[in-house]
């Protein structure tokens, strides 16, 4: 049987794109590097080096790091910076965006990474990740300004994550489809597995931390209480799915179709999970696949950031269940403001 591996499917689509020099392949190459020690690291915790477990540090997040956190980060941060083929790196993990130097050969192309996904997870073998996010440098000359680490989701070159699973699968886009690709651990080798994704237009099944109810504003409380109740018609109860790990949930919703959220709350006003990192890039992802990435009132890709760090509410899944809860969202919210300028 004739397999693609994941070089030869990156240097296919890197021929139809024009003026192609080789340099995106590059960094396709390393990432999938990077990715596949990780794996590793992931499939032997336990028994090899001392890997699990916390750093005792706290990073930019205000949360603490684990050791996987910081071995991936500083995993991606030297392959990916070494590669001569982007000019600046940002991580979730790092509050600065790290420039690379001139003796390492700065490229074109900006990485920005969640390094390590679902770090609560790392301890109890479930299913954590990498999201990564690849944009070109817009400023001229060789200074990296705002201009190229601030730019809206729609200008993505290209996205991708890599789950770790009970098997490793490596995700990606460049504008044409969404492709997935399983690592064979005999060969170490990354094989088609998931061509040309498409994310079904509606799914029966929700995912979010309802442990937060209690922190959650109407409009939201609203939205679940009607995703649970029984209506045939609408293929209602949706059924309840949460991992809390981001990126495995979100392979999940690509492959069966649903709806991911992480609303605010009274907690994180602003939403939990952070632009660059992980918004944009699952954003680019789903719409490439067919589905919808919103804030909850505004698409995800629209949104020129603030900040490397930024945070937002985030609904994500098929295109009917995005719709649906932006739908209810306004609607309610709309009550809501009719019943206090009422209430007075
Ligand atoms: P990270 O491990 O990169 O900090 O991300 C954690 C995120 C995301 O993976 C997940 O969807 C969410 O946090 C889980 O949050 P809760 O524990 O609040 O549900
Ligand atoms: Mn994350
Ligand atoms: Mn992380």
């Amino acid at each position: 049987m004739e397999r693609t591996t994941l070089v030869q499917h990156i240097r296919q689509q890197e021929k139809t794109i024009p003026g192609a020099t080789g340099e995106f392949t590059s960094l396709m190459n390393e990432i999938m590097v990077a990715g596949k020690i990780i794996s590793l690291q992931v499939n032997s915790a336990g028994i090899g080096e001392d890997i699990l477990g916390l750093t005792g540090k706290i990073n930019v997040q205000g949360e603490e790091v684990k050791k996987l956190d910081e071995f991936s980060d500083i995993t991606f941060t030297k392959i990916i910076g070494q590669s001569g083929t982007v000019c600046a790196i940002t991580s979730e993990e790092k509050e600065e965006a790290y420039i690379i130097p001139p003796e390492d050969h700065p490229g074109k192309y900006i990485f920005m990474m969640d390094p390590l996904d679902g770090s609560s997870n790392i301890d109890v073998n479930v299913n954590i990740g990498t999201i990564f996010s690849i944009y070109k440098k817009k400023s001229p000359g060789l200074e990296v300004t705002d201009e190229d680490l601030l730019q809206k989701g729609s200008e993505q070159v290209a996205a991708g994550y890599i789950v770790y699973g009970s098997s490793t699968i490596f995700v990606y886009t460049s504008g044409q489809g969404v492709h997935g690709f399983t690592l064979d651990p005999t060969l170490g080798e990354f094989f088609l597995s998931h061509p040309d994704l498409k994310i079904p237009e509606q799914g029966s099944t929700y995912s979010a931390n309802e442990g937060n109810w209690g922190i959650w504003d109407e409009s939201q409380k609203d939205l679940v209480a009607y995703l649970k109740e029984e209506d045939s018609a609408t293929g209602r109860p949706y059924k309840l799915r949460y991992i809390g790990s981001l990126v495995a949930d979100f392979h999940r919703t690509l492959l069966k179709g649903g709806l991911f959220m992480y609303p605010k709350d009274s907690k994180s006003p602003k939403g939990k999970l952070r632009l660059s990192f992980e918004a944009a890039p699952l954003a680019l992802i789903v719409e490439k696949a067919g589905g919808k990435a919103s804030t909850g009132n505004q698409p995800i890709l629209d949104i020129t950031p603030t900040g490397i760090h930024d945070r937002l509410p985030l609904f994500i899944g098929s295109k009917n269940d995005v719709e649906m809860a932006e739908e209810r969202l306004a609607a309610k919210g709309k009550k809501g403001s009719w019943f206090k300028w009422l209430s007075g």
